[in-house]
């Protein structure tokens, strides 16, 4: 008799570079526990993007009607032509692909789009939505949704939530930078708690030790699954499949990284989306100059003329448009980083044991930022934008004796990340649970 098989899961994550990227990476394991992936990407993105594909996580094209658009969108117009076109053309791709000879079985989404698991579950799908946010901040959404926390936000000391610490206003999520449109995002973020009763599993990009209480409090509410962080999911040297939206990633990195003294290094970036003020740009171009550190720093090419013109990088600094991130954290010359704290950046500093200065700037990256500074102590927050005060928290980080306990708490929990994704651990466990509970279904 014929062997059935292997259950066939489709993968379709938000089209951003900080919602792709862990979807990747838990796709590339999934096909390593040799169930069949593909990954459905939308179709004006990939025109973008630097695509590396390999056999077991194929990518297949799926479009949003973003090539039809003419001119301007609001973000409420996008998000709703996003999801009429999207879902239709899910829905005509999980029909098609019904016929084939391993039709689908499970949709793993993001959690920003709920609506997809209506279109799944119709057709028979199994249904898991992905959160590629922090348990903590998804957890905060969850109360905004459900009154226990109001937006706008009192001007109250602290709100204290259930299994989250108490947090005072700065530390909520951020969202006034959105103005017009932040009851939009409010809405997007707290719509990932819509249908979440009826999905199968719930996957999270975190680990249990990371985020305990709060993993704890959740899982009592809903079949979640930690099982992150994905950046130390998948070995290095294996063939996977990789997005890139930005510039081709900038070789020059190792080979001037490879000069460095170890622990010498500041690496900066703030992700994939952050768009940083012309004098919060000229704050850090200088304060990077006045620390007398080696810097090297992301500036995307959407923002290089916000450099202060005649910025003189001399010998210490290199500026590079986009580089392999995790393979930065990863050199031993890298002594610090300074983050927006998204999540994956954060996540990628925890799983090299690299320090933070955190320069929050919208939505999660604020609450990102305090449990950085007082719940894991493995950084800075960054409070004013001035030259001086970025120079003070680098040195803080990178030297003297709160540096040198900040960076003995980041290599503690750099081996607590590397315990949860390797065999027995909590988030390898997870992984495996779900592919034998998929098998039996
Ligand atoms: C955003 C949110 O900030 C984040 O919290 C949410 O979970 C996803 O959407 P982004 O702002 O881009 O993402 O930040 P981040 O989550 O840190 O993701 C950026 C990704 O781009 C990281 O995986 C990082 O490794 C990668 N990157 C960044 C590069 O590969 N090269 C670079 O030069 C810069």
């Amino acid at each position: 008799m014929a062997a059935s098989p292997p259950p066939h899961v489709l993968v379709l994550p938000y089209p951003a570079q900080g919602h792709i990227n862990p979807a990747l990476a838990f796709a590339n394991r999934l096909a390593s526990m040799s169930l069949s992936v593909t990954v459905l990407i939308t179709t004006d993105l990939i025109n973008k993007a630097t695509v590396s594909s390999s056999s077991s996580v194929p990518i297949a094209l799926i479009s949003d009607g973003k090539e039809a658009v003419e001119g301007t969108e609001s973000f409420e117009a996008y998000l709703k032509r996003f999801k009429a076109v999207l879902s239709a053309n899910l829905a005509e791709f999980i029909d098609q692909n019904r016929s084939s000879a391993s039709p689908a079985k499970l949709l793993v989404y993001d959690s920003v789009m709920p609506w997809a698991m209506d279109v799944a579950r119709a057709r028979g799908l199994l249904c898991a939505p992905f959160f590629t946010m922090s348990a903590a901040v998804s957890a905060i959404f969850y109360h905004l949704k459900n009154g226990g926390l109001k937006y706008p936000y009192e001007e109250c000391e602290e709100v204290c939530l259930p299994s989250l610490p108490c947090l005072g206003v700065k530390d909520l999520p951020s969202l006034s930078t959105f103005m017009d449109s932040n009851q939009t995002i409010l809405k997007l973020l707290c719509d990932q708690f819509l249908n979440l009763e009826k999905a199968d599993w719930i996957f999270f990009n975190t680990f249990d030790m990371l985020e305990r209480e709060i993993v704890e409090w959740m899982a009592r509410k809903w079949p979640i699954k930690t099982i992150g962080p994905t950046i130390l999911l998948n070995k290095k040297d294996n063939n996977h499949t990789t997005i890139n939206l930005f510039e081709p990633k900038h070789d020059s990195c190792t080979q001037w990284l490879d000069s460095k003294e170890t622990a010498s290094v500041v690496y900066v970036s703030f992700g994939s989306i952050a768009s940083l003020g012309d004098s919060q740009m000229e704050e850090l171009a200088y304060g990077l100059a006045a620390s007398s550190r080696h810097f090297l720093w992301v500036v995307r090419a959407s923002e290089a003329d916000k450099l202060p013109r005649g910025f003189n990088l001399g010998e210490r600094g290199l500026v590079v448009a986009w580089c392999d991130q995790p393979g930065v954290l990863s050199h031993r010359a890298v002594a610090c980083f300074v983050s927006h704290c998204g999540w994956n950046s954060t996540l990628e500093a925890v799983g090299h044991g690299v320090p933070v200065v955190a320069v929050p700037q919208w939505v999660d990256q604020t609450t990102g930022a305090k449990f950085v500074e007082d719940v894991w102590e493995v950084g800075v927050v960054m409070r004013g934008c001035e030259r001086e005060e970025i120079a003070a928290c680098i040195e803080g980080v990178v030297g003297g004796e709160r540096g040198a306990e900040l960076r003995r708490k980041a290599r503690e929990l750099r081996k607590l990340a590397k315990e949860a994704v390797e065999c027995g651990g909590t988030s390898a466990s997870n992984v495996e649970c779900f592919v034998e509970e998929l098998l039996c279904r």
